[in-house]
């Protein structure tokens, strides 16, 4: 790996991680509460969204990170929440997976059609996908009308609109923490602290089989200010944990994602099961 990669890479990570931490401020305060434990710990993958619109679709966010030396490890259709995703890994091993999703809009109304246009119209001409990921102040505000409208088809879309291009949740590789033996005690550890976790009965999405577990907290509720100068408190990010297991024959633990499982997780960020975290 070159070593201006890896410099960029850490540059460009700490910026999503510095923007996310700054709408999710139950991500520090869980940080704050592994360390206290003695915890030291790795991110497992960042997730991102957007539109799959030409000028800011899933490639181009993919190609800051493929200049940066990642590889794509897998695609992944989410029929019923009508999005596509793919992964990407670093071979150096050193860094997070990256799981980008777009939604595909077309599977949607005219409507929805029409807002997600008129919104990435507003973008600035030529935009990359790096401007996109550094540059957050480039999505233009919508109003909360718009934000409604676009939650009663699809609270991706809501989201997005309003969010812009960022990150989604950051996770914790669950196989980097010492002081739980499993998942399930980890989700206890974070209920004990007053998180209220994704999934109602079925908190850990993915198996031992699937190779992957995951869970997460229930998404942040910060005060964000729409168009016309609106600020109301809407669902921003949530925090994620992630536990992986060897694939049989090898040493590796296994390095995609699992579609079944993210299809709950997306669920994670719905404004109807909301509780308040303390
Ligand atoms: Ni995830």
């Amino acid at each position: 790996m070159k070593p201006s990669h890896h410099l960029e890479i850490k540059t460009l990570l700490a910026h999503l991680w510095n923007d996310y931490a700054a709408m999710t401020p139950q991500a520090n305060h869980i940080q704050g509460l592994l360390r206290e434990r003695g915890e030291t710990f790795v991110n497992d993958h960042i997730a991102l969204r957007t539109f799959n619109i030409a000028p800011i679709n899933l490639s181009v966010l993919a190609a800051p990170f493929l200049d940066l030396g990642y590889v794509l490890t897998g695609e992944y259709h989410f029929p019923e929440k009508k999005l596509f995703a793919k992964s990407f890994s670093h071979p150096s091993g050193e860094f997070p997976r990256i799981f980008i999703s777009e939604l595909l809009t077309e599977e949607f109304s005219e409507k929805l059609q029409t807002t997600v246009k008129e919104i990435v119209a507003r973008l600035p001409k030529n935009i990359t996908g790096k401007q996109l990921l550094l540059v957050q102040s480039f999505w233009p505000k919508v109003t909360h009308e718009t934000y409604r409208e676009l939650q009663e088809e699809s609270e991706y879309a809501a989201w997005l609109s309003a969010f812009g291009v960022r990150t989604n949740h950051f996770t914790v590789s669950a196989n980097s923490l010492h002081t739980f033996g499993n998942l399930k005690s980890l989700n206890g550890f974070l209920e004990s602290n007053g998180y209220c976790l994704n999934g109602g009965l079925k908190k850990i999405q993915g198996s031992e089989e699937l190779f992957l577990e995951q869970s997460s907290t229930l998404a942040s509720e910060i005060p964000w200010e729409f168009a016309n100068g609106v600020t109301l408190p809407i669902r921003s990010c949530y925090y994620e944990f992630a536990l992986r297991y060897p694939v049989p024959g090898t040493w590796e633990l296994y390095d995609g994602f699992v579609s079944q499982s993210a299809d709950r997780i997306f669920e994670s960020t719905h404004s109807g099961d909301y509780q308040k975290a303390s």
